[in-house]
């Protein structure tokens, strides 16, 4: 670029709507502005990938090829970016290259001009499948350095991974600071190491969180930096990126002025704070637990995550021991960045820690894979204490070999699977990356269930007066009535949490299970006091035990193997595949039992000492409470 004025990317419809919005922004919403968001002369609009796609499949029920294409007819004139998660794409697990490949093409012909592109662990190889295909199609390749901070992400670290994305044909190359752990000087060192030693046009990706985005934005011009990115005030802040109007004031009048046009800006912001009020989303705010960023290192939205977990499992007040315990099992594996898929992974096993008591007692299948490496080079070396406590004697080495060389499915494979309710395409890769969400959209699209998307005009002028804000929302009692009336089933909890309603619903569970309560009289029963989550708010009284005659007639010796966490107890490891154990059967301590499904994340749960199984309380793929029976054993000697 010959002068030194500051680029944007706008990432209102994709990382704002993402970190504000839980990602349901629909393309309704976005079509009517796109028009005047094309005029203002962004760097890129950053419109797709990450979160979007598959939210789309699952609570939107839209297609996300077709919302890129009603993007891209709407902005000619700015090019549209995407996150892609490299080897994961835009899903959470390693996709085969021709997969890869053929997504990388058809999201270019669908309208995708810019292809950000980020491994989780810094990883080369997770990005070179993504680079050969960007590459190909003559796309702007802009891989992303996932910034984080522990004793081995030094300075020269990210220069070395920059100089081998440069050398996959980096066409400029991203800063990445999803935690907001970025500050202004640190910032300055790292854009005018990159500008130096690499010499691509750096841009900046900075979260608001504790505040500093701005700051860094601007020192990080000072030393050269392209390109930054910002969302409308109505979608910034917060967990999101700093306002646009507030960067293009901030740089007014100075060497890196942005030349955009702040009335037509506001304008923009208008329309977006009509929809954000009619969808009584929450603005972006920061809060004092965000500020802590700069000591605990967590991402405001795996934050989030935990609080609305140990809400779940009643257990709010655990909160202060599991931000202790993330940065030691971040240390046992490796310093992992806390980003996706790694921030649910590391914050589960935190959690999983704490709740149970017993470090690394309970560890996920995902967890597993990563200390297998499956999910590529870790930062620092594994704690080989914990490798083994958690893997056994393995050849980690081996499995890692066997892992790379294991077959994923290809696209041919998947357009097999499929069928003919794939019309395009589009539909299979859709299907290769969400086989659950794409078939049960493909089928109710053939079944001419699927609305058409159309412009939303709800949004527009007359309605920007309406202060939704001041609107009574609907109680914790009310919602509560609504949904037993609805379906039927019983509501263990609701929280209003910055004006988002979580409901956990408890669905009639097996005839045989134990009301959650544990059984009075019946022998050790440990964990008696937290277990039954009835303490919710102006909770009509729960069924009352009829547990009882159960108990009393289960033998004294029997124990029962209790659900360590408020999920989905699964019998075997996939749906047609024989259960972990069956009924008469004898188990080892350490033995798998099942998986209790939470936080995204299958969590198996071990046998704690030999006994043989004398009752299975719970159903396959039913709900468990913390705290609930699920089997009652045998001990043997
Ligand atoms: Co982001």
């Amino acid at each position: 670029m010959a002068d030194n004025r500051l680029r944007i990317m706008d990432t209102t419809i994709r990382d704002g709507q993402q970190s504000l919005w839980a990602t349901r922004m629909t393309t309704a919403e976005m079509l009517p502005i796109l028009p005047k968001m094309d005029e203002v002369g962004y760097w890129a609009i950053e419109a797709w990938g990450g979160a979007t796609f598959d939210t789309c499949l699952r609570f939107l029920d839209e297609d996300p090829w077709e919302r890129l294409r009603l993007i891209k007819e709407r902005c000619p004139n700015t090019p549209l970016a995407m996150l892609v998660r490299g080897q994961n794409l835009v899903g959470y697990k390693h996709y085969s290259s021709d997969v890869v490949e053929r997504f990388i093409e058809r999201a270019h012909a669908n309208g995708v001009d810019v292809f950000r592109v980020f491994d989780a662990l810094n990883d080369i190889d997770n990005i070179r499948d993504c680079a050969a295909a960007i590459k190909k199609v003559g796309a702007h390749f802009e891989p992303a350095i996932s910034y984080t901070r522990s004793p081995v992400h030094t300075l020269d670290s990210y220069i070395g991974y920059a100089r081998q994305l440069a050398e996959l044909g980096a066409d400029s190359l991203c800063i990445k600071d999803m935690a907001g752990l970025l500050v202004p000087y640190r910032a300055a060192q790292l854009v005018s190491a990159l500008r130096t030693e690499i010499g691509l046009p750096v841009h900046m990706h900075c979260h608001f969180i504790g505040g500093m985005a701005s700051t860094n934005y601007l020192r990080g011009a000072e030393e050269g930096a392209e390109i930054v990115d910002c969302a409308h005030a109505p979608l910034a802040f917060g967990n999101s990126q700093p306002a646009v109007e507030m960067t293009v004031s901030s740089l007014s009048g100075s060497p890196f002025d942005t030349g955009l046009d702040l009335d037509l800006l506001f304008e923009i912001a208008d329309y977006w704070d009509a929809v954000r009020k009619r969808g009584k989303h929450q603005r972006g705010i920061t809060t004092l637990t965000h500020m802590r960023i700069y000591k605990h290192q967590i991402p405001g939205g795996m934050m989030s995550n935990l609080v609305g977990q140990l809400d779940l499992q009643n257990m709010h007040d655990r909160l202060p021991e599991v931000v202790a315990e993330i940065p030691r099992v971040r240390k046992e594996v490796g310093y992992p960045p806390l980003v996706t898929p790694m921030s649910q992974i590391v914050g589960t096993q935190a959690v999983m820690n704490v709740l149970t008591g017993k470090r690394w007692g309970i560890v996920s299948q995902e967890m597993r894979d990563y200390l297998m490496g499956f999910y590529g080079k870790t930062p620092a070396p594994i704690d080989p204490a914990i490798q083994e406590k958690v893997l056994g004697k393995v050849d980690v080495a081996k499995l890692q070999e066997e892992a790379k060389n294991a077959h994923l499915q290809t696209y041919d494979e998947a357009a097999a699977e499929i069928g003919d309710l794939a019309e395009s395409e589009e539909d299979v890769l859709s299907y290769a990356l969400f086989p659950n969400e794409a078939r049960a959209y493909l089928e109710r699209r053939a079944a001419g269930k699927v609305h058409p998307i159309t412009e939303d005009m709800n949004a527009t002028a007359e309605n920007q007066d309406m202060d939704t804000e001041e609107e009574s929302d609907m109680n914790v009692t009310q919602i509560r009535e609504l949904i037993e009336a609805l379906d039927g089933s019983s509501v263990a909890e609701v929280t209003i949490k910055d004006g988002t309603t979580e409901v956990a619903i408890k669905k009639p569970v097996a005839v045989s299970a134990p009301a959650p309560a544990p059984a009075p009289a019946a022998a050790p029963a440990p964990a008696a006091a937290p277990a039954a989550p009835a303490a919710a708010p102006a909770a009509t009284p729960a069924e009352p035990a009829a547990a009882e005659p159960a108990a009393s007639a289960r033998p004294a010796t029997w124990k029962a193997v209790e659900s360590p966490m408020v999920g989905t107890f699964y019998q075997a490891p996939a749906p047609d595949a024989d259960p972990f154990v069956k009924l008469g059967d004898t188990v080892e301590a350490g033995q798998t039992l099942c998986i209790v499904e939470a936080m995204k994340l299958m969590n198996e749960l071990p046998a704690e000492e030999p006994g043989i199984i004398r009752e299975i309380c719970v159903k396959d793929a039913e709900p468990v409470e913390f705290g609930q029976p699920i089997f009652y054993y045998e001990p043997v000697a």
